[in-house]
């Protein structure tokens, strides 16, 4: 036998808690609220423009950073909904999902050994795609019931660090950063040179008339802000694996040139049917999106305040954070597990995006569910807490 086995770059990472849970789920049968995954229909457009890319034989590599089609598509989507102008021929790398993105600018971008700032609660890939890159991590956690920045804190961590993530619309916290929040950021990576890398892949997905800002819009942000997005989300196709890089020409440069080592490009008919979806979709598209996550937020929201797990209502992209203290578990991990055997309910134990002891207290549940998935889990909450009293 091979010894060791791994290397020093996986030596600590262990499949996530996402993946074991879906897992116990699907053996019991339960409804999962866990997972990430949409499962509503993609957009008609963007199915036909498989079709016809198909049909027009669009099978073989393409420009290592995206089809011209799809790049100007996104650099016309960036100027018109985040208010940025890159030039579709060398600011923009199309690349394997928005984790593709992120994975492509830690390696073209940072050093082993470097520190990268990441917001806590974090999403666990961000943090263990650093931990593969070889990155020094830091977490710094966002404050009180309601998530909010701490300036002073990040401005403590941010001396001698190379990057900050930044997720808005974020996942798991909900969290739409406001104006002044991202202002507090620009500043500290203005004066302490840092590098932004923002994910955005949930900018469709804001509640209550919020509107989505991009760091990189902010004085000086352009040439220090690597801004990702993906359609995994918005159109509802997590298994096409189309993200995108928006960035000034210098990042996107050794961006592309890790994609292209990497990945060489992304699936050339997928990417056709992206462009399609991008061009042809008018704003009702994206308005009556984030009108139906919004119901779905408050229906599920609702059965979660009925059941005594309060929720943290989330400002933005589709998940929420519950307080499961009532269930009097030791950890959020059995919290869960209780949940899943009981009620037939997956969700993610809270200590997935915390290191701090807050995570126990916590779990994650997913609302981005077709009607059917929803209206049953909302049923089988209601249920079980019903049991309860
Ligand atoms: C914050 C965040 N970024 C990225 C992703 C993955 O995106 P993609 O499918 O584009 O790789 C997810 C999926 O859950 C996410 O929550």
């Amino acid at each position: 036998m091979l010894e060791p086995i791994r290397s020093h770059r996986v030596a600590d990472l262990v499949q996530s808690d996402i993946r074991a849970m879906t897992q116990r789920c699907v053996e019991l049968g339960g409804v999962n609220l866990g997972q990430g995954v949409c499962d509503t229909p993609p957009p008609n457009p963007v199915v036909a423009g498989v079709q016809g890319a198909l049909d027009r034989g669009a099978n073989i590599y393409t420009r290592f950073d995206g089809v011209g089609r799809l790049r100007k598509a996104l650099a016309g989507k960036f100027e018109r909904h985040n208010g940025l102008k890159p030039d579709p021929d060398c600011e923009i790398v199309v690349t394997i999902g928005s984790t593709g993105a992120f994975a492509a600018t830690l390696m073209a971008l940072c050093n082993p050994g470097d520190r990268l700032l990441l917001l806590e609660p974090y999403y666990g890939y961000h943090l263990n795609t650093a931990r593969v890159a070889q990155l020094e991590t830091e977490l710094v956690p966002l404050q009180g019931p309601e998530l909010k920045l701490d300036a002073g804190l990040l401005e403590e961590k941010a001396r001698g660090a190379r990057a900050l993530v930044l997720n808005t619309p974020g996942n798991p916290s909900g969290r739409v950063f406001t104006r002044e929040e991202l202002e507090a950021i620009a500043d500290i990576c203005r004066r302490h040179n840092l590098l932004c890398i923002t994910d955005e892949i949930y900018e469709y997905f804001l509640y209550d008339g919020r509107k989505h800002i991009s760091i990189a819009t902010l004085p000086g942000m352009w040439e220090r802000t690597v801004t990702i997005t993906g359609y995994s989300k918005t159109f509802s196709i997590t298994g096409w694996r189309i993200g995108a890089v928006a960035a000034h020409r210098d990042l996107a440069a050794p961006i592309g040139l890790v994609n292209d080592l990497y990945y060489v490009c992304a699936p050339s008919p997928l990417q056709y049917a992206v462009a399609d979806g991008i061009n042809t979709l008018a704003d009702d598209f994206y308005r009556d999106l984030a009108q139906e996550y919004q119901d779905k937020r408050d229906r599920f929201c609702g059965v979660l305040k009925e059941a005594g797990l309060t929720p943290a209502i989330p400002e933005g992209a589709y998940y929420v954070l519950a307080d499961i203290r009532r269930l009097g578990c030791d950890n959020a991990r059995d919290a869960a597990m209780k949940l899943l055997e009981e009620a037939g309910i997956a969700s993610i134990p809270g200590s997935a995006f915390f290191a701090d002891p807050r995570g126990e207290q916590l779990v994650r549940f997913c609302f981005a569910k077709d009607e059917d998935t929803l209206n049953r889990g909302c049923e089988q909450l209601s249920d079980w807490a019903r049991k309860q009293r």
